[in-house]
């Protein structure tokens, strides 16, 4: 590491963190991307008093499978905050992981944090509180559907409409930017999430077998389709639960085509949004979405074939960004950077 290298780590801990219900990201400055972990916290009671055990991947591991003195706890849900004091203690852990415990003998670091569109004003604060708290001496908020935009490379500070539709774990955001302001934006409250759900309560319905969030959201990333497969079967999979009935573990199996089915609804509720949001699209900036086509991000946007799914109901290009999964907190990271996308941050 050259003088200056270090010289500049030392100075600059600033961090954007993509504060999301499914997943936390965090870039910092200079050094890009340094943290991804699931936006879970595992919470122990003892004798009355509640305290973190674990954070993160750690945390996740436990989800479906804790004692009665522990709950693993997803603070955000819905793309809304569900637990503010889960969050606060979540947003903290995360940030004092990336400092390493140092502090900067220069500056207190500047936050920018990407929070969910649908959180209230009151929750906004709380999150700058929390991100005050463990020690940023500014903290800026950015939309989520602008971070996503400028992650995916769209020229969002031009005269030019684009469409956005960012697929997270509890909401999907589609938004229609042109010059560094959302000019349309709209969410639904299904995501990843929504799509685990389906394909739990569908192995409920048609085989009477009781199997956990984590498992389906397992299935849906191997063999997940957004639309069935050309022999209508696929690919078939074991899966393992509770049996509903008498109560044992067993085994079933099932197809991509009946996956596709249980996925259809969450789908076409996405499928809805995208429609509502060109509905509802000014003219000249339509004509734009025409040309640019449609870039999706989010991990949603990994789910095979949705691409092709909505390119066929919209009749318009549809674009997978490069990293569905960190392009948020990559917009967030270069929202701080680059002045040019300055007018971008909220400090309310
Ligand atoms: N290969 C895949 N196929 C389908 N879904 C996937 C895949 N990889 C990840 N996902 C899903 O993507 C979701 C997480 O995406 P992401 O990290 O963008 O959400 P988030 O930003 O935390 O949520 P939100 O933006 O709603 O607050 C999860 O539901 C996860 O199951
Ligand atoms: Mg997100």
């Amino acid at each position: 590491m050259s003088i200056f290298s270090r010289l500049f780590k030392f100075s600059s801990q600033d961090m954007a963190i993509d504060l999301g219900t499914a997943n936390t990201v965090v870039y910092v400055r200079g050094r890009g991307i340094v943290l991804n972990e699931p936006s879970v916290v595992a919470v122990e009671t003892l004798n009355g008093v509640k305290r973190v055990k674990a954070v993160g991947e750690d945390a996740k591991l436990m989800m479906g499978k804790t004692p009665d003195s522990i709950e693993a706890i997803r603070p955000l849900r819905d793309g809304v905050i569900a637990d503010i004091d889960v969050a606060e203690q979540m947003i903290k852990h995360f940030i004092t992981k990336v400092h390493g415990g140092k502090h900067s003998p220069w500056r207190a670091p500047e936050i920018v944090i990407c929070v969910p569109s649908g959180s209230t004003s009151v929750e906004r604060r709380a999150i700058r509180d929390a991100a005050s708290n463990a020690g940023a001496s500014q903290v800026f908020l950015i939309e989520e559907p602008m971070a996503a935009a400028i992650g995916a490379d769209m020229p969002v500070t031009e005269p030019i409409g684009s469409m956005v539709v960012d697929i997270g774990g509890g909401a999907t955001e589609v938004a229609v930017l042109s010059l560094r302001g959302l000019a349309y934006t709209t969410s639904v409250r299904v995501g990843g999430d929504k799509m685990d759900e389906a394909i739990v309560s569908f192995v409920r319905r048609h085989h009477n077998l009781l199997i956990g969030e984590a498992t389906a959201e397992r299935i849906k990333k191997q063999f997940g389709v957004a639309q069935p497969p050309e022999d209508g079967v696929g690919e078939t999979i074991h899966i393992k639960g509770r049996d509903l009935v008498n109560g044992v573990p067993k085994e079933i199996s099932i197809n991509q085509g009946q996956i596709a089915d249980a996925l259809a609804e969450p789908i076409s509720t996405i499928v809805e949004g995208v429609r509502i949001a060109l509905e509802n699209t000014a003219p000249e900036l339509a004509a734009d979405i025409v040309d640019q086509g449609i870039v999706l991000t989010g991990g949603g946007a990994l789910l095979k074939g949705l691409d092709d799914e909505l390119r066929d109901e919209t009749g318009l290009p549809v674009t997978i960004a490069e990293d569905p999964l960190t392009c948020v907190a990559i917009g967030t990271g270069r929202a701080m950077e680059d002045p040019i996308f300055r007018g971008v941050l909220q400090t309310a």
